[in-house]
């Protein structure tokens, strides 16, 4: 442990998942351009989401994170940034208002570009070419020449992500999350839904309530909170010499930021505790996660969180649980227990996506919206049995009507998938589906109360 950390130490470690960039000058010049970029998110922010999260960690808030698998160039456009942000904000409100907790909403948006694959190779008709990696490396396009990693990528997902991050942050504080607009966030398609009706008769109820604050002197132009929302970004933070680009130090503490967005995170391929993504995290400010997969072991764990929060601070670290709704309730215990023998402070968020993942009939890669939900409710059920905060859910939506994800209360089937399968990597929820996961939420997070407040009074 005595070597020391620099924003550049990860290269001296077995880096894994990074693309191979055919000429290495061309690369470094991009890296270094890149360098004097102006950072895309503030230290302070980043500090600000860290002290939500502790907050989180404690029991006393709820991290709401969700967004595309992939962000992709092709679909960039204001209304998908927009519909995306809706939705979490439907989502949030769901949540605040069901189970009266405040919700720290962080977008998998504005960065998320870069994809790990479980194999380098994609063969389609006996013709073998490279893996797509994300718009942030290659092309999706199965072509030779659109499979070769392109350093100018970098450059222009940086790009994307600037102008992502300006509109949510106009959208976050310029009205259009005023707490007098929860009606209007509801999105045609979803209106018509049971979840999309539900939504209406909360949202009337708060518009009653907002009367009643208003005409205690309580308004938008009076309290910031009604006006306002606060919302944050995050990746997984893959390309590490991206992240070092964009890593500079905070002039206010003289530490080390990754401001290319306020929250990053290592994926379950790629958390190797002698690994470069893990050595390049732990020397960063910023409020980090790790994917935490079934294969996981509780000493495993307890020395993943050493090395990411040595100082054991609550909110620097998010643990994103992704078992499978078949292997939560085996799994997590054991985790859990380890965490609070322990004493260690973390986050635990639930991230029912990645180990539901099945090839449908048709021939799809998609997700039961019935497993992501038994998962979810299974990931509660195990944090109420251990007497532990069910800190969050980590999860792949789009604001649009897509149909990637089947079951659910819309029962979209195997063969209504072939509609609007528009991802560019994983299925997602769309919005309606989103809004049903968002109520079970809302009925989970309730129960947990509901159970502390007994055990209080008991
Ligand atoms: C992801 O979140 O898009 C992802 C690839 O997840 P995981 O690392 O858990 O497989
Ligand atoms: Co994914």
């Amino acid at each position: 442990m005595s070597e020391q950390w620099t924003p550049a130490s990860w290269r001296t470690k077995k880096a894994i998942q990074m693309p191979n960039y055919p000429d290495q000058a061309v690369l470094d010049e991009v890296e270094q351009r890149i360098g004097n970029f102006p950072p895309l998110v503030f230290a302070g922010e980043a500090r600000k989401l860290k002290s939500k999260l502790a907050d989180v960690a404690q029991g006393k808030a709820f991290l709401l994170q969700g967004g595309d698998c992939a962000e992709s160039f092709a679909e960039f456009h204001p209304d998908n940034i927009r519909d995306t942000f809706r939705v979490l904000l439907q989502m949030a409100i769901v949540l605040t208002y069901g189970a009266a907790l405040p919700v720290v909403k962080v977008g998998r948006m504005a960065g998320q570009f870069a994809k790990p694959r479980s194999a380098d190779t994609e063969t389609i008709d006996g013709v073998e070419l490279p893996s797509y990696r994300g718009d942030m490396v290659n092309g999706m396009e199965f072509t030779e020449k659109a499979r070769i990693p392109d350093p100018e990528r970098l450059v222009q997902a940086f790009n994307q992500s600037a102008a992502t991050l300006n509109l949510l942050r106009a959208f976050a504080s310029g009205g259009f999350a005023d707490l007098h607009k929860v009606q209007r966030w509801n999105l045609g398609f979803v209106k018509d839904s049971p979840f999309g009706e539900r939504y209406r008769d909360m949202a009337v109820r708060i518009q009653e309530s907002l009367d009643f604050m208003a005409a205690c002197g309580m308004n938008s132009q009076t309290t910031k909170h009604i006006r306002e929302t606060s919302f944050f970004t995050s990746h997984e933070a893959l390309l590490l010499n991206y992240e070092q680009s964009m890593t500079r130090v905070d002039s206010l503490t003289d530490e080390w930021y990754d401001t290319s967005a306020h929250m990053l995170w290592i994926g379950e391929r790629t958390r190797q505790l002698d690994g470069a993504h893990i050595e390049f995290l732990k020397g960063v400010g910023n409020p980090v996660g790790c994917k935490v997969g079934p294969s996981m072991e509780p000493d495993e764990l307890i020395r993943l969180i050493d090395a990411l929060n040595p100082d054991n601070e609550a909110g620097r670290l998010t643990l994103i649980t992704r078992m499978g709704a078949d292997k939560i309730g085996n799994i997590l215990p054991g985790l859990i227990r380890a965490v609070q023998r322990e004493g260690r402070h973390v986050v635990w968020s639930c991230d029912p996506m990645h180990s539901n993942t099945v090839k449908s009939s048709s021939g799809y890669k998609t997700r039961h919206v019935d497993a992501i939900l038994a998962e979810v409710k299974a990931f509660f059920q195990v944090h109420k049995s251990e007497g532990s905060h069910a800190g969050g859910v980590h999860f792949e939506m789009t604001g649009q009507d897509v149909t990637e994800c089947v079951g659910g209360g819309q029962e979209i089937k195997d063969a209504d998938l072939s509609l609007r399968y528009h991802t560019h990597c994983d299925p997602r929820l769309n919005a309606t589906q989103a809004l049903e996961l968002a109520f079970l939420l809302a009925e989970q997070l309730k129960e947990e109360r509901m159970a502390k407040e007994v055990g209080v009074v008991g």
